[in-house]
């Protein structure tokens, strides 16, 4: 591609599949190298006072459309652009912008966009850091929050979007879908068609609608698509996807990202060139390898479903299309990914005894990379929530939180097959 920034082959629009190899970087400019430069450099040299004088207009918020040129390490740098531009091809947004952890896009995210006295509505669970973030650090400074359940009828949030917004200011709806650790999916398109009805005639003060899309995206979900504001992301996991690396994103609508890009310039939180580099490398085989996880994963579910040690599986693939949840699930979802609980018969004893024995699996938390990941919830991500809420949230004694990666699944049975027979 001799323009570095189409996204058409003359009439033929182009995939993000193929885009990922070169969208956003022009060759030319970095003496022929196919592959973009890693640039380590902290500040950018201007040509002329005018040009870092329309530059600083730019990043600073003078002038609108944000920033012209490079300026300094702290606001952007080429690598951390070019995965901008590739970012949001996935979910044919307007902008994306990149941070240095999931939980520093979030914080920023939602700092730019909540007040004190205003409110955020948000899905339950929630990532444990967000949920701490919204109610222990923001509700510190005078943010009011409310939650209702990831898979409540919209008849249960249209009660409370309309108890809330005659409280105060709602200014955002945090969704998360699927949540984790349960899995429950959120009926994002629902909301927003919810939010434009009750909001219709104030258009002026309609919350923005955020969704954290770390489990299914950017390849088998798109909130942007069912007319999400942003969708945010730990590009840690499925993104990144070799457990080598920390970083998030957001996407989506230019006059939604550029408040967030000019807090990030402020409070620093963008993520650095080499982070940068290395999701450039991820991003061309995300799909790829979020497609075999996905195949690997059915392998692995349907012989956990049938096996008379298994109590339960809680797998997207396997959701009832009649039900309210596989409704979501077809409405929103091309794939059912690779993250999924298993309810071991018996306790903590015996599921600790399934996990103990995997070899190829291995015991740790966190998802979405290359190898296969196990861990036990109740012992250790959520160990320190309450014991009533555990059990509200279905994370009981026996249950394994399961990240299925890109092995043979041939061998990823057999490893449970194996580890089976000690329970
Ligand atoms: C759904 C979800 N959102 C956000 C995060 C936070 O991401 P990070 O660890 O990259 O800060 C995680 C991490 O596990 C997550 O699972």
């Amino acid at each position: 591609m001799r323009d570095p920034h189409t996204t058409k082959l003359g009439k033929h629009q182009l995939s993000p599949q193929s885009l990922m190899m070169g969208y956003g970087y022009d060759p030319r400019l970095s003496e022929g190298s196919l592959k973009p430069p890693i640039f380590l450099t902290s500040t950018f040299v201007f040509d002329s006072c005018a040009d870092g004088k329309r530059f600083f207009e730019g990043i600073t918020g003078k002038r609108s459309g944000g920033p012209e040129g490079l300026v300094y390490g702290r606001f952007n740098g080429p690598d951390q652009e070019i995965l901008e531009d590739r970012l949001a091809l996935w979910e044919g947004a307007e902008e994306a912008a990149v941070f240095s952890t999931g939980m520093s896009a979030i914080t920023t995210a939602l700092l730019a966009h909540v007040r004190a006295g205003e409110m955020i509505l948000h899905s339950g669970p929630l990532y444990a850091a967000t949920e701490k973030l919204i109610d222990a650090v923001l509700g510190r400074l005078g943010v009011e929050f409310a939650n209702f359940p990831a898979g409540a009828s919209l008849d249960d949030v249209r009660a409370l979007i309309e108890a809330s917004r005659s409280k105060s200011r709602i200014a955002v709806i945090y969704l998360e879908s699927p949540a984790n650790p349960t899995n429950e999916l959120v009926d994002i398109a629902g909301i927003v068609r919810l939010r434009d009805e009750l909001y219709a005639g104030d258009p002026a003060s309609k919350p923005l609608i955020m969704v954290d899309n770390t489990f299914l995206g950017p390849v088998f979900q798109q909130p942007i698509k069912n007319g999400a504001d942003l969708s945010l992301y730990s590009l840690t996991k499925y993104v990144g996807g070799h457990s080598d690396l920390v970083a998030g994103g957001v996407v989506g609508s230019k006059s939604a990202l550029l408040p967030i890009m000019a807090l990030r310039n402020t409070i620093g939180t963008i993520s650095d060139p080499h982070t940068s580099w290395m999701l450039l490398r991820s991003l061309e085989t995300v799909a790829l390898r979020m497609e075999r996880a996905e195949q690997n994963a059915r392998s692995v579910c349907e012989f956990l479903r049938a096996h008379p040690k298994i109590a339960r599986v809680g797998y997207l693939g396997f959701l009832d299309p009649t039900s309210a949840q596989g409704r979501i699930f077809s409405e929103h979802c091309s794939g059912a990914g690779s993250t999924f609980s298993v309810l071991v018969n018996g306790g903590e004893a015996e599921a600790f005894r399934m996990l103990d024995n995997l070899q190829l699996v291995k015991l740790a938390v966190s998802l979405g990379g290359t190898e296969s990941l196990a861990s036990h919830p109740a012992s250790m991500t959520h160990l320190s929530v309450p014991d009533a809420r555990r059990k509200q949230l279905g994370i009981t004694d026996n249950l394994a939180r399961v990240s299925i990666g890109i092995e043979s699944a041939n061998d990823l049975v057999a490893d449970f097959a194996q580890a089976l027979e000690h329970v």
